[in-house]
């Protein structure tokens, strides 16, 4: 059976590289967590794996297949066909990904006719994020949403068309720690309903490490280190996974 994703890429802003042949697999129905440090590279991955980087100023080398299926050379008009229906996104802020002059109701038929016919229901999938599936919130502009409430709605369109691998980068950052905690559990969920891959990308290794069953480490460009969660914290073998759980923050008595 092939894996839900299979990469190894490097990546570059002009003639800086700064992701140095990372390689990655995503088994069907694995969560991977990906941790490292700001500026570590980690929206470059998300970004290149769905071939955006180009919007970026970025370029990228090397190979992506998502269920045994090539993506490197397809044109644009096939990756659109590819993005939000084999690969789901959310992406790292909403601030910058919404149009905050369209109401909910605009952006989800958009996202939604990208890849089906007719009207879709979005009461349904706007409760599954913990989003009220009703009219009025419907009629309320993205501008008008707080930023947990977007980065929901990001996550709502990223699952909408089940796609068999979902790249989340940071979707937790902006959330109280109940909603984080409600939104993981979601995730989790997700991945055992629909079977979707995750790559749950994240600073935050203690909040990743929950609902994972791998976690890479991601430093300078390159995986340093890639095992359980388990063994990550007990037992880490690279020098800069030991910093980051020595530095994770532990009670004090
Ligand atoms: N458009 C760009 N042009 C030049 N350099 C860039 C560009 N975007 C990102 N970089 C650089 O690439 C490196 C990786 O950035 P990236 O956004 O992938 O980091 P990140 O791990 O997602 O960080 P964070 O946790 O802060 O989101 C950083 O050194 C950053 O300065
Ligand atoms: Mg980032």
């Amino acid at each position: 059976m092939n894996n839900a994703l299979e990469f190894r890429i490097s990546a570059s802003y002009g003639k800086t590289e700064v992701l140095h042949s990372v390689a990655g697999t995503i088994a069907p129905g694995e969560i991977v967590a990906l941790a490292g440090l700001s500026g570590s590279g980690k929206s470059t991955l998300a970004l290149a794996l769905l071939r955006l980087l180009h919007y970026r100023g970025g370029s990228v080398t090397g190979s992506i297949t998502v269920e045994g299926r090539e993506l490197t050379g397809l044109s644009e008009s096939a990756m659109r066909s590819v993005r939000g229906k084999l690969i789901g996104y959310v992406p790292q802020s909403p601030g910058t990904a919404l149009n905050e002059r369209l109401k909910v109701r605009t952006l989800l038929e958009e996202t939604w006719s990208a890849h089906a016919e007719g009207a879709g229901s979005f009461g349904a999938l706007l409760e599954s994020v913990q989003l009220p599936g009703d009219q009025v919130f419907l009629n309320k502009r993205a501008g008008e949403l707080s930023t947990g409430q977007g980065q929901r709605l990001l996550i709502a369109f990223g699952i909408m068309h089940k796609p068999a691998v979902l790249l989340a980068d940071e979707p937790t950052s902006a959330l109280d720690v109940i909603t984080q905690a409600a939104v993981l559990k979601l995730f989790a969920e997700l991945n055992q309903k629909n079977g979707t891959a995750m790559l749950f990308i994240s600073h935050d290794l203690l909040s990743v490490a929950s609902i994972s069953h791998r976690v890479d480490i991601l430093h300078e460009g390159k995986i340093v280190e890639s095992g359980p969660p388990g063994k990550i914290f007990s037992a880490p073998e690279h020098p800069f996974t030991r910093s980051l759980v020595d530095a994770m923050p532990r009670r004090m008595d």
